[in-house]
Parts: C-alpha cells; sequence; structure tokens
C-alpha cells in the first residue's frame, strides 16, 4: 500500500447531511473537502483514509476509489479489471467480496458486472472470494464508466463499539452528531436530552467535549489491506486522545478529580435509562453524564449556565399514535418554555406539524436528512425568553 500517494477518498453520509460533513472534514484538516450528493470527497494518502475512520464523527463509512476506467460490454469490463493492480491493496490471503452497481450505462446487469470483477480478483490475485468477508470492492459503473472503491470501514461507522443496548429508534451516532454541529454545539457547554432512549446524543456530546476520538475502540476493513502498516496505525490512534477538551482525561470517572457533569440525559423508560448508563460508561464519559428516570413533566433545569436540550421525541409512524404525540410534543414545549429560559433547543422530527405543536419559536428546518427511508428535519431555537 502506497502511504504517501495522493487518492481520492469518498466519505459517505446521509443525503441532506453533506455540508455538514464537508464542515467537520475541513475543521478536521483534510485537504480539498468537497460535497456530492451523498458524501464528500477529500485527497489524501492512506494514513488520511485511517484517520477519516478514526476521527469523522458524522462519516458513516470511508471509501478509497483506486482505479476508473471505461466499460462498455461486459467483456470489456472483465479484461480492464484484470488490469487493476489489486495487489497494491488487497492480500492475496484475505476473502474479499464485490458490490457492483449500474446505473445509466450500457452494461445494466449488476449481478454480472460483480461476476466479472470477482473473477478478475480471484484469478489474478488469488485471494478467495467469499459472501462473509470483511474486505469489500465497490464497483459502480455510471454512463459507462467504472469506478472501483474499497470500503475501508468495514462495519458502518455509527458503531463506535461503544453501545452495548439500543432502545427502541435509537438515533444513529454519526447523525447524532452532525445534528449537534447543525446546533452548533463545538463542545463547550452543556447538553439536556430529556428523551434520550439509549443515550445517543448525551454520549456524543459528552465525547465531543472530551476530545475522543469515535473510531478509538474499533477495528476497521482497512486493517486487512496490502501493506497496512500496524504500528503507524497504532501511533495514530494512541495520539493525543482524551485531551482535547474539559471533561479531559476524568472522563471515564476513575480519576481522582471528578469533572463537573454537564450531560444530562432523562427518559420515562427505567430500561433506557440501564442501557444510557450502560452505553456512557463503556464510551468513558460515565463521570460526566448523568441519567434520570422521569416524564418530560418532570424535567428541571440543571443548575449552572444555560446551553443546548436535543431531543428526538418519537414521531411518525414508528411509535405511538398521532393524538398523543400532538399532546407529547405540546408537554414537552411547555416544559422547555417555563424552566428553560436561556437554553437553546434543538427538536429533531418528521413532520414540521409536531414541530409547531410545541409553541417553541421555531422557523424552517435548519437540516433535512433521509435517515432509514424517512426524511427527518432539525428544527433550532435560539435561547429562549
Ligand atoms: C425516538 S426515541 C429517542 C431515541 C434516542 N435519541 C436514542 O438515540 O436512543 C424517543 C424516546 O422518548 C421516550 N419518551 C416517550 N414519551 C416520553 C415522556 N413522556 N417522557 C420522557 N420520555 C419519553 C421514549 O421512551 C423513547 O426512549
Amino acid at each position: 500500500m502506497d502511504t504517501v500517494g495522493d487518492i481520492e477518498i469518498f466519505l459517505v453520509t446521509f443525503p441532506g447531511a453533506e455540508a455538514l460533513l464537508c464542515a467537520e472534514a475541513r475543521e478536521k484538516g483534510f485537504i480539498d473537502p468537497t460535497p456530492i450528493k451523498g458524501g464528500v470527497t477529500v485527497r489524501g494518502g492512506w494514513p488520511e483514509v485511517w484517520r477519516a475512520n478514526l476521527e469523522l464523527r458524522g462519516a458513516s463509512r470511508v471509501l478509497a476509489r483506486v482505479a476508473a476506467f471505461r466499460a462498455f460490454h461486459l467483456a470489456q469490463l472483465d479484461k480492464r479489471a484484470r488490469r487493476v493492480v489489486w495487489s497494491e491493496f488487497l492480500r492475496p490471503d484475505v476473502p474479499v467480496r464485490v458490490e457492483a452497481a449500474c446505473k445509466g450505462s450500457r452494461i445494466y446487469h449488476a449481478g454480472a458486472a460483480t461476476q466479472r470483477i470477482e473473477k478478475a480478483i480471484g484469478e489474478e490475485l488469488g485471494a478467495p472470494i467469499s459472501a462473509e468477508a470483511e474486505v469489500v470492492v465497490k464497483a459502480r459503473i455510471d454512463d459507462d464508466l467504472c469506478t472501483i472503491s474499497i470500503d475501508t470501514s468495514g462495519e458502518s461507522l455509527h458503531k463506535r463499539n461503544h453501545k452495548e443496548a439500543v432502545h427502541k429508534a435509537p438515533m444513529r451516532e454519526t447523525l447524532a452528531s452532525l445534528f449537534l454541529r447543525q446546533c452548533g454545539y463545538d463542545g463547550t457547554g452543556p447538553v439536556v436530552d430529556p428523551m434520550c432512549g439509549s443515550g445517543t446524543f448525551v454520549i456524543e456530546a459528552a465525547e465531543i467535549a472530551a476530545g475522543l476520538k469515535p473510531g478509538r475502540s474499533r477495528r476497521f476493513a482497512f486493517e486487512q489491506l496490502a501493506g497496512f502498516d500496524e504500528a503507524a496505525w497504532s501511533r495514530m490512534r494512541g495520539a493525543g486522545d482524551g485531551g482535547g477538551g474539559e471533561a479531559g482525561g476524568e472522563a471515564g470517572g476513575d480519576g481522582d478529580i471528578k469533572p463537573a457533569v454537564r450531560f444530562h440525559g432523562s427518559d420515562r423508560d427505567a430500561g433506557a435509562i440501564a442501557m444510557s448508563r450502560t452505553n456512557a460508561a463503556l464510551a468513558g464519559v460515565g463521570g460526566v453524564t448523568e441519567f434520570r428516570q422521569h416524564a418530560v413533566t418532570d424535567l428541571v433545569a440543571p443548575s449552572g449556565p444555560p446551553g443546548l436540550v436535543i431531543v428526538n421525541p418519537p414521531y411518525g409512524n414508528r411509535i405511538g399514535d398521532k393524538k398523543q404525540l400532538y399532546s407529547l410534543y405540546a408537554a414537552l414545549g411547555q416544559t422547555l418554555t417555563s424552566c428553560f429560559v436561556g437554553w437553546r433547543i434543538g427538536l429533531v422530527t418528521s413532520e414540521a406539524t409536531l414541530a409547531r405543536a410545541t409553541g417553541l419559536p421555531f422557523g424552517e428546518p435548519a437540516v433535512s436528512v433521509s435517515h432509514g427511508g424517512m426524511r427527518v428535519s432539525l428544527y433550532l431555537a435560539g435561547a429562549l425568553t
């Protein structure tokens, strides 16, 4: 694997969230971040691929674009796929699988394209082809141009490997971090989620404040690629973690000095609270988070300066019925209006009428994204008066 050369790196995200991920990539020093449909491109060598997987909170996966060629028919695809120098990035002893997609091209049969590319890899490199392989080669044939990428992430990046349990309708960590970014959350100030489910917003916010890298505890598909430099990766993974924020090294809660709790979750469901506590402890932010079981109507603002309330109440057809939902949103709005003067509010929901039912001063959605076949929007209100 060439560790200095320049490759195109594609950061996949939720449609609608491209600009937010682009801002994160720019902030974290990636070169030439450019939003395109469904993601952001950046440039760099393989160490930048590793760093993108390790550090970016909003990316769902990281693809390395390794080859591109025209293919007008299957025999040409077969021939040109054999010319790709697969040994530069794949290992002959590591199983691989191919996923192909065709759009607006003379080659229209994705299954046949997959089979040709798998055969080329199998015969030219000798790597075993397996449906269960962790290493995935993605071929996209668009307008007769075949682009070959390696999925360097493996499991989707929202899996930080800190969540033992999830409550119903959990928010993905990646999306939660992008919504926090859109709320202007920069790691300072307290955060409250009064319907926290498995604790995603609270834990993400605490991790951001603590300067923890989102990929610090998981493995990645790139560890299985040719030329992977284990020692360089260990150095990158170990560098500077936990030192970036106020919660700092004490975030695990075992240090002598306990940092002030600034991240608060509550939910009426006892199971959700138990999960949130477990998940926060696994993420190393148990010492700066607090979870309590109560209904939203019993919510009071934590003492200290105001900050951000971010909440993702039940919505759509997934949970509960409409009439109950309107009264739930109204109750949330009343509690926030009376107890959270000075706090900013971010509300994630699927319908504008539900956001309006809160009576909070929301304008048009700040951002709308496709998530699990549904359009969800973030509504923002500035400091409540
Ligand atoms: C869509 S889920 C939130 C998911 C959460 N963001 C996560 O990532 O896991 C909505 C949550 O609201 C909680 N909830 C519903 N009605 C409530 C109420 N009246 N008071 C407090 N929590 C409530 C549910 O128990 C559920 O956990």
